[in-house]
């Protein structure tokens, strides 16, 4: 495990730019199991996560190749020799997103044997939802020995409402939508996760030859069709990436600019950032932030998109912790997404959680301290307050951050930060 430094309050000036989307990636890495033609995929993020899609692809049969050089973001993915239903538990263990292979696997063979991905830190992760869906779609569903086993001779369409008690599913809409392509007639998820990496799973599936309309909106309607064809497809830019350094920027008041974001994804973080006095310019697809000296403090609830996403909940729980005032953040999707708490307090944060919210209580300046990571959001929200704080910073467990940032210690080098990685 690597543990990384960084001595707070440099300055953080020049320029960075937004890796591929891993949330979109994922789901899209999926997709390709519902055809035997090859997939090319580009602005592919090198991520932990990632990797361990395309061992799970591999374990399913597909020949995965990542190019090189000024290729190294484009992955290649064809058909192998052998072909498998069943993606088993020391995979599906390490990744919860690793779910989405349910749906795809189901309509392409006819059977699906998926482990149950458990929980984690953030929560417990349920996936009744995918199951209510796939059973809609007249999949025959056991759970037996920690895995969700469907069978279907013929999937056909169906009218499925996909919304439990903390609303849509991202994952689960994709299953879905995925199953969907290739059942019989049409499919109409109500109540559909609205993610623009839903939008653009959706996008990629119909330049597969799906029919899929309605994507980014609560109503989705496929047409299913016989036959998927490969595709040659750029991922667009990481929405939670792309938002974890605006919030960056915000916290060390830095006007260092951010490439390659479509920050029109990301209209709840700027009304947020508006209430608490930051403005943030934005041209095509480069922002820069301009932040006051004194942030003033703002509650905020997080919500199924196009609401406050719970991904930047922790980074926003950080910057709260620096303001002149009161904060209380309310996490609605995720409400035992606070692991963050007690190791911001560490440096200094005053920070008490009343069930799935956290009362902020902003202080003057954060002090380095020694720290762990416990999962993937809390981890970025720890290194922005290290970068900010006073002192020395500590982190150890970055294989969270690794999850799910691409060369985040390189890309905070470029911009100033004195970070450097070390073994623990
Ligand atoms: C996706 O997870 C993201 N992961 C998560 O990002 C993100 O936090 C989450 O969506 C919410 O936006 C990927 O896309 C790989 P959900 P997913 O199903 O799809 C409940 C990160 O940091 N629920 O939308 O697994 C669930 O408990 C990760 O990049 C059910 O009740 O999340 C939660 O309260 C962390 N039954 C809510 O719905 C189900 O069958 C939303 O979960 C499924 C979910």
């Amino acid at each position: 495990m690597d543990k990384i430094i960084i001595e707070g309050g440099r300055p953080l000036k020049g320029e960075v730019r937004i890796s591929g989307s891993k949330n979109a990636t994922l789901p899209v890495l999926a997709a390709t199991l519902l055809t035997d033609e090859t997939c090319i995929l580009r602005n592919v993020p090198r991520l932990i996560d990632i990797r361990t899609m395309v061992d799970l692809l591999r374990s399913l049969g597909k020949d995965i190749e990542w190019g090189k050089d000024k290729d190294k973001d484009k992955l290649t993915i064809m058909s192998g020799s052998k072909v498998s239903h069943v993606a088993d538990y020391k995979l599906v263990s390490k990744m919860r997103g690793s779910i989405c292979v349910l749906g795809p696997l189901l309509a392409k063979l006819g059977e699906a044997k998926v482990s149950l991905p458990g929980g984690c830190v953030i929560g417990v992760r349920p996936v009744d939802l995918h199951q209510k869906g796939i059973e809609a779609l007249g999949s025959r569903v056991t759970v037996e020995g920690g895995y969700i086993i469907a069978k279907a001779r013929k999937l056909k369409g169906a009218r499925v409402y996909l919304a439990g008690a903390s609303g849509p599913s991202v994952l689960g809409t994709a299953n879905i939508m995925m199953a969907a392509a290739l059942a019989e007639g049409e499919t109409v998820i109500e109540s559909a996760a609205c993610e623009p990496e839903v939008e653009e799973l959706a996008n990629f599936l119909n330049q597969m030859g799906a029919r899929i309309r309605g994507q980014g909106s609560p109503r989705i309607v496929v047409q299913g069709v016989k036959k998927l064809h490969g595709a040659d497809y750029r991922m667009s830019f990481d929405r939670i990436e792309g938002g974890t350094f605006v919030l960056l920027a915000a916290m060390a008041r830095s006007s260092f600019a951010i490439r390659d974001i479509d920050y029109s994804q990301l209209t709840a973080l700027d009304d947020v950032l508006m209430n608490i006095g930051v403005r943030v310019e934005a041209e095509k697809n480069l922002v820069r932030v301009r932040a006051p000296k004194v942030l003033k403090p703002f509650s905020v609830t997080t919500y199924p998109y196009p609401g406050f996403p719970t991904d930047l909940q922790a980074q926003y729980t950080a910057i709260m912790a620096l303001t002149n005032g009161v904060s209380v953040i309310r996490d609605t999707v995720f409400p035992d997404r606070f692991m963050h708490i007690a190791e911001l307090a560490r440096m200094g944060a005053r920070i008490r959680r009343e069930g799935g919210s956290a009362i902020v209580e902003g202080v003057k300046e954060l002090s380095g301290a020694p720290v762990t990571a416990s999962d993937l959001r809390a981890s970025a929200a720890l290194v922005m307050a290290g970068l900010v704080a006073e002192g020395r910073t500590e982190i150890r467990r970055v294989y969270h951050l690794d999850r799910g940032y691409e060369n985040i210690d390189k890309k905070l080098i470029a911009l100033g930060a004195s970070i450097k990685r070390e073994k623990e």
